[in-house]
């Protein structure tokens, strides 16, 4: 009788999950391509995720190159369109380094994961559409530094929850929380949220844009997920996270 109960308690819990695919692998050139390549097919779920242990030409923003060796999380989030893709993500993994450990983790706008003014994860988010279907996907690229325990000297601003904490934590662990997370924030609003981890917020900063520099202080988060700088001139410029290659 009570196995019964238990069984149908999982079952209405499993019935609540949005994501129930997971396509794990070991080594893959970038799990956002590797979403790419399985949307071109038929039956994927609307919902997914694809995760591997090793990337070997991983993708940051801007053309950059993402490092991403064993010990990492490396995945990809495959949803509908949603509004502010990039930022829920990056809230949801705050939230799960906030739960795990005793960092304060906070979000630099756009998409940035940041633990003691370091960057510890980012967030890739690309538009597709698959050629055999109607509707738009957004494939969310989630890196997060997790077990490493040193980075490339090119990457001087890098570090890793064990690099902070000195323990190793389950990466399949910290997908899941993360999975559960976003689930719980995929439809709410947000932005309350995100300045409440929000790093710089109040603070002048210099954003990087296509034609140069801008500078003033970090003002607020419109609701699209915009940031509004306040320039010296008093003058309020809406920013958006396509036309920012980065804030300092
Ligand atoms: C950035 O901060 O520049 C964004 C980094 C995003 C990295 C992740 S790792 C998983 C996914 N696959 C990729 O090739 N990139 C994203």
């Amino acid at each position: 009788m009570l196995t019964q109960r238990c069984k149908n308690l999982k079952r209405g819990r499993e019935r609540d999950k949005i994501f129930h695919k997971f396509y794990s692998y070991h080594s893959v050139v970038s799990t956002n391509e590797v979403a790419k390549q399985l949307l071109q097919k038929n039956g994927v779920p609307d919902y997914f995720i694809v995760s591997t242990k090793i990337q070997t030409q991983g993708k940051g923003r801007w053309g950059r190159e993402w490092w991403s060796p064993e010990g990492g999380l490396w995945c990809s989030f495959v949803t509908p369109k949603i509004s502010i893709p990039s930022l829920r993500a990056a809230l949801s993994v705050v939230q799960v380094i906030r739960r795990l450990t005793p960092l304060r983790a906070g979000i630099r706008w756009p998409n940035d994961i940041i633990i003691r003014d370091k960057k510890v994860g980012g967030v890739l988010t690309e538009n597709f559409a698959p050629a055999n279907k109607e509707e738009e996907k957004l494939i969310i690229g989630i890196g997060v530094n997790i077990n490493q325990e040193g980075f490339p000297p090119e990457l001087p601003e890098a570090t890793s929850l064990k690099i902070e904490l000195g323990k190793t934590f389950s990466v399949q662990d910290f997908l899941h929380e993360l999975v559960d997370e976003f689930e719980k924030i995929l439809d709410s609003e947000i932005i309350d949220q995100i300045k409440e981890v929000l790093v710089l917020l109040g603070k002048n900063i210099t954003a990087k844009v296509k034609n140069g520099i801008k500078t003033g202080e970090l003002w607020d988060i419109a609701t699209n997920g915009s940031l509004l700088l306040r320039e010296p001139t008093g003058i309020i410029t809406e920013l958006m996270a396509s036309e920012v290659e980065f804030i300092r």
